[in-house]
C-alpha cells in the first residue's frame, strides 16, 4: 500500500485517534492476570495491541475465549476485511472486552511460541509476567522484532530469580518462571517496557522491588498499579511489594503519540484542529513542549481520569511560523516515539534542527536516525545523521518518494511532513501505519488532508 499526499491542505474540526498501545497492552495483562471479571473499553485494533491479546490468550484459562475473538475480530478490522469508519474515521470494533481472569496463578503453559509480531513492548511487558509463571514460555516475533536488543529486559529478570535465555541477546526468548526475590534495579538504559516489566515481575516477588530510570520514562504500568490499589512508591524510582490484584473497569484513552501527527499537521498546514478524548498523561506530553519551543500553541484541557490516567482533548491553532528546535539528550526518552513527528515539523522551519543522543532511535522498528534522513532527502529535504545525532535543515520539501521501512510512525511522519511540501509526495510502505493507528489516512482525510490510500 501507498498513500499520496498531494499539496494544499487545510484541517478543521475535531477528531479521535485509537486508543493509546501503551495503556492497552497494560491494561490487556492486568485483566487477564486479575482475581475477577474486568470490563475494558477502547482498546485499539492496532497490531501491537493484537499480539499482546493473542499472546495472553494462549496462556490463559477462562480470559482465553474471550481475548480470542476480540483479537480476531480486531484484526480483520485492520485487514480491512468488512471494517467500518465512524465519524470521526475510527474503526468500528465491538467496543466492550469482558475478561475473567483467575489470577496470576491461572496463566497455564502453551504449547506454542507466543508470537509478537512487531510489537517490543508486547514481549518485554509479557517477559516480566512470564518470569513469575512456574513453567516454560517462548516469546518470539517478526524479523523487526527478532534483531532489538532483549538482554535488556532479560537481565533484571534473571536477578529476581527467573531463567531467560536469549539468542545472542534477541528473541526468541525462553523463559522458566518460578519464584521471585525483590531487586532494586538502576535500568542502565531508560526505557519504560523494562521497567513496566521488572514491576509486573514484582508483583510476585519476595519482599521489595525498585526500578530506577536514569531519564524519565512514561509511568503507566504504575498509574494502573496505583489505581488497583498495589503498594507504589515513588520514590528514589518506583517500588512495589507482592500483590494480587482484582478484576477493574476502564476505558482506554485515545493515544497522545497519534494525536502528535494531527497537532503536526494541523501546524505544518496552517490549520486548526481538536483531538478528543486522549490521554493526557504529563509522561507522553513533553512532545508538545518541544512543539512550543517550535511556535505552535496547543490548549490541553484534562477532562477525567480513567485508572490513574488523565484524559481530555488537546486543540491546535496553526498558522505561525515553525521555528528551528534543540530536542536535548535528557528529554530523547520522553519524546522517543515523537521525533519522527517532530522531525516532520523541523523539515519546515527556518534553520537547523537538532535531535541530540537519539541512539535508542536505532534499536526502535527500524533504524529511524537512518531512516528519517533518507526519508526526508528522498522527498527533497535535507538531513543528515551524525553520529547519534539527527540534523534537519528547514526550508520544506519539493516532493519525491520515500518509504516506511516497514516502520508505522515512520510512514505516518513522512505522510505529515509531505502536507507541507510544494509537490505529490508517495510514500511506500504505509500499510505498517496499521501497527499503532488503523485508520489513518482515513482519519487524516476526515480531518481535510488530501491524502490517499493505494494498493
Ligand atoms: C513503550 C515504551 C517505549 C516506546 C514504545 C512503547 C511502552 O519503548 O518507544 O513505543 O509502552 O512502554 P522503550 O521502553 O524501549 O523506550
Amino acid at each position: 500500500m501507498q498513500i499520496i499526499v498531494r499539496p494544499g491542505a487545510d484541517l478543521r474540526g475535531e477528531v479521535s485517534v485509537p486508543g493509546d498501545k501503551s495503556i492497552a497492552h497494560r491494561w490487556l495483562i492486568l485483566a487477564a492476570t486479575a482475581r475477577g471479571r474486568s470490563y475494558l473499553r477502547g482498546l485499539p485494533p492496532a497490531l501491537d495491541v493484537i499480539s499482546t491479546a493473542s499472546s495472553l490468550a494462549a496462556v490463559s484459562g477462562r480470559a482465553r475465549p474471550a481475548l480470542e475473538v476480540w483479537a480476531s475480530k480486531a484484526g480483520a478490522t485492520v485487514e480491512g476485511a468488512g471494517s467500518t469508519w465512524n465519524e470521526h474515521g475510527l474503526a468500528e470494533v465491538s467496543d466492550l472486552l469482558e475478561v475473567e481472569g483467575e489470577g496470576r496463578s491461572g496463566l497455564r503453559s502453551s504449547t506454542a511460541d507466543l508470537d509478537c509480531g512487531n510489537s517490543g513492548t508486547s514481549m518485554r511487558l509479557l517477559a516480566g509476567i512470564l518470569a513469575a509463571a512456574p513453567f516454560r514460555s517462548v516469546l518470539t516475533g517478526d524479523p523487526s522484532l527478532r534483531t532489538r536488543p532483549m538482554e535488556r529486559v532479560a537481565a533484571p529478570l534473571r536477578s529476581m530469580g527467573a531463567t531467560v535465555r536469549t539468542d545472542d541477546g534477541h528473541a526468541p526468548l525462553f523463559i522458566e518462571g518460578g519464584a521471585l526475590r525483590g531487586v532494586r534495579y538502576v535500568m542502565p538504559v531508560a526505557s519504560a517496557q523494562v521497567k513496566g516489566a521488572v514491576l509486573f515481575a514484582g508483583l510476585a516477588a519476595e519482599g521489595t522491588t525498585t526500578v530506577v530510570e536514569p531519564a524519565p520514562v512514561r509511568d503507566h504500568t504504575e498509574r494502573a498499579l496505583e489505581a488497583l490499589g498495589a503498594p507504589i512508591l515513588r520514590e528514589d524510582g518506583v517500588s512495589v511489594q507482592a500483590f494480587q490484584h482484582d478484576g477493574f473497569q476502564g476505558a482506554v484513552p485515545g493515544d497522545p503519540s497519534s494525536a502528535a501527527f494531527l497537532v503536526a499537521a494541523a501546524a505544518i498546514t496552517g490549520s486548526s484542529v481538536g483531538i478528543i478524548g486522549v490521554g493526557l498523561n504529563p509522561t507522553r506530553l513533553r512532545f508538545l513542549d518541544v512543539m512550543r519551543r517550535m511556535g505552535v500553541q496547543t490548549e490541553v484541557t484534562v477532562e477525567r481520569e480513567e485508572l490513574g490516567e488523565p484524559v481530555g482533548s488537546i486543540r491546535v491553532q496553526g498558522g505561525t511560523d515553525i521555528l528551528p528546535v534543540r530536542v536535548e539528550p535528557q528529554e530523547v526518552a520522553l519524546v522517543i516515539d515523537e521525533i519522527p513527528v517532530l522531525a516532520a515539523m523541523a523539515i519546515h522551519a527556518r534553520g537547523d534542527s537538532w535531535f541530540l543522543h537519539a541512539g535508542e532511535l536505532r534499536v526502535k522498528e527500524s533504524d529511524r536516525l537512518f531512516g528519517l534522513a533518507a526519508g526526508i532527502r528522498a522527498m527533497g529535504g535535507e538531513a543528515a545523521e551524525e553520529g547519534d545525532d539527527l540534523v534537519i535543515a528547514g526550508g520544506g520539501l519539493t516532493g519525491g518518494e520515500a518509504t516506511s521501512g516497514g516502520d508505522h510512525r515512520m510512514a505516518m511522519a513522512f505522510a505529515v511532513a509531505a502536507l507541507g511540501a510544494t509537490g505529490e509526495v508517495t510514500i511506500g510502505g504505509a500499510e505498517a501505519a496499521d501497527v499503532s493507528f488503523p485508520g489513518f489516512t482515513q482519519t487524516m482525510q476526515a480531518a481535510g488532508a488530501p491524502m490517499e490510500l493505494e494498493p
